[in-house]
């Protein structure tokens, strides 16, 4: 089996990862501009520099035959304060991108929030006051109709959970709180009821677009054969996993679901109490959705752990530093024989086989998914232009080895996005992690096609992997 004609190869990138001019050109702060000045170890000026190469990116996706690109709005770009006033030079700025997406034949991708909420909402709450729900949907309207002739894919949220995890578990997101459980549930709950209603509102626009989420979705295994590690890995996957997607599939949480929060939410000091009205509108746009994206990068396996919480992210690439231990839930375990970057991401294309075919048996009413991210975070070299990341390759061949496999046990599979398409700005890892197909000289901005890049193209050209 080859991969069929209208599967959608693509690449990916975020707004505030690649675009630069963080604070110009009309842009309202988001919390990311004072936590990262503060960190001082990097910031997301100049990333990639997209806002002005954007024509030169989008060039390059011709010439390798990329057709898709996923690519964020910045909502304080359009909205400088989150609701209200609008800068007309930032709705006009993806007003080019997009023209210039299909002069070159380049099919956007939108999503609406990656990781950026302007920080005048933020301050009051981000996802944990329903203000920022609201004015989200207002957000949303604006897109739907502003872009409505140009976008016909549209993502609401890119990545509940490890949104909520790195803001309010791991602390690696502004507010950069730790171990707050209570509130990343409630702060995914919150996403996912505003995820509900501009799905709501782009049904009831009538667009002729389609719209969907994109979860991070990691399979968790028992570390061993056991029934308490089998036990850690259920609350785990519950917790990042199962309770997004009844959110997103059936609108409401199972009684395994709720039960399993609510003990977690319990034993960290706090509750979880979702208000009827919210689940019924939930309820509502869960049939609304027309695809689910997913992100895949790894999977964990996890040891029962009763100890106190305990995570350190490692963000400096020093393989083996990374330690994540949740109280009353379990701990991420290496396991021998499986390779992990030098950031301890376990390589397993396993995990993304056995995820699709999850998301297929446990919500037979899902209608299609896009693998909207998928990539390996490396040290690249480069030897004056050339870049040598065979590994990067070896990564994304064994992934789409994967997932052709799950395509041909029956899996609605209807494209792949590479993260990254150039090199951009990680979040908590700076300028050295790269994942782009094309290298980003960062203090000249420009490109040069990685190994990566002549392979992804034989794979689109071919329609098929290296068997
Ligand atoms: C995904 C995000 O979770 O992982 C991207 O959607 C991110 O924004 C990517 O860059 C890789 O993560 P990191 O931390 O290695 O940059």
């Amino acid at each position: 089996m080859k991969f069929p004609q209208d599967f959608v190869f693509g690449g990916a990138t975020a707004a505030y990862q690649c675009e630069g001019e963080t604070r110009t050109h009309g842009k309202g702060k988001v919390a990311w501009d004072d936590f990262l000045a503060a960190q001082g170890r990097f910031s997301g000026d100049p990333a990639s520099d997209f806002y002005h190469q954007y024509p030169v990116d989008l060039d390059l996706c011709r010439k390798f035959h990329i057709k898709a690109i996923r690519i964020s709005i910045a909502w304080s770009r359009i909205f400088p304060e989150g609701v209200g006033r609008i800068n007309q030079e930032g709705v006009d700025f993806y007003h080019r991108v997009f023209r210039e997406c299909h002069k070159n034949g380049v099919e956007p991708y939108v999503t609406l929030h990656h990781f950026d909420t302007p920080d005048t909402l933020h301050k009051k709450g981000d996802f944990l006051n329903k203000e920022t729900v609201e004015a989200f949907v207002q957000y949303a309207k604006f897109c739907f109709e502003e872009y409505k002739d140009e976008v016909s894919y549209w993502f609401t949220f890119n990545e509940v959970w490890p949104v909520a995890t790195n803001q309010y578990i791991e602390g690696t997101f502004p507010p950069g709180i730790k171990y707050d459980i209570p509130k990343a549930i409630l702060s995914m709950h919150y996403m996912m009821l505003a995820h509900a209603k501009a799905v709501i509102a782009f049904k009831e626009g009538h667009y002729s677009g389609k719209i969907g989420v994109i979860h991070s979705l990691e399979t968790k295994y028992p570390y061993e054969d056991n029934d308490a590690d089998r036990e850690a890995a259920k609350k785990e996957d519950i917790l990042a996993n199962q309770f997004v997607l009844d959110a997103t599939f059936l609108g409401e949480y199972t009684d395994e679901t709720l039960t399993t929060i609510k003990a977690l939410a319990a034993l960290n000091g706090g509750s979880f109490d979702p208000d009827a009205k919210d689940l019924e509108i939930m309820k509502k746009a869960a049939p609304l959705n027309d695809y689910l994206g997913m992100n895949h990068y790894q999977s964990h396996f996890i040891k029962a752990y009763d100890g106190e919480n305990d995570i350190h992210h490692n963000g400096t690439g020093e393989k083996g530093t990374n330690r994540f231990r949740l109280k009353g839930i379990g701990e991420r375990m290496f396991k021998e024989g499986i390779e992990t970057t030098d950031w301890d991401w376990l390589i397993y294309p396993q995990g993304m086989y056995d995820m699709i075919m999850r998301v297929k048996k446990q919500y037979p009413m899902y209608k299609a998914i896009y693998i909207t991210e998928n990539g390996m975070g490396y040290k690249d070299t480069f030897d004056d232009g050339f870049i040598d990341d065979a590994p990067r390759c070896d990564y994304i061949n064994k992934h789409l080895k994967a997932l052709k496999k799950a395509i041909s046990d029956g899996a609605n599979v209807k494209g792949y996005f590479v993260w990254s398409l150039m090199d951009v700005f990680s979040w908590s890892n700076g300028y050295n992690k790269r994942y782009g197909l094309f290298y980003a000289d960062f203090n000249t901005q420009k490109r040069y096609p990685k190994c990566s890049a002549y392979y992804y193209k034989m794979v689109i050209d071919n329609r098929d992997v290296i068997e």
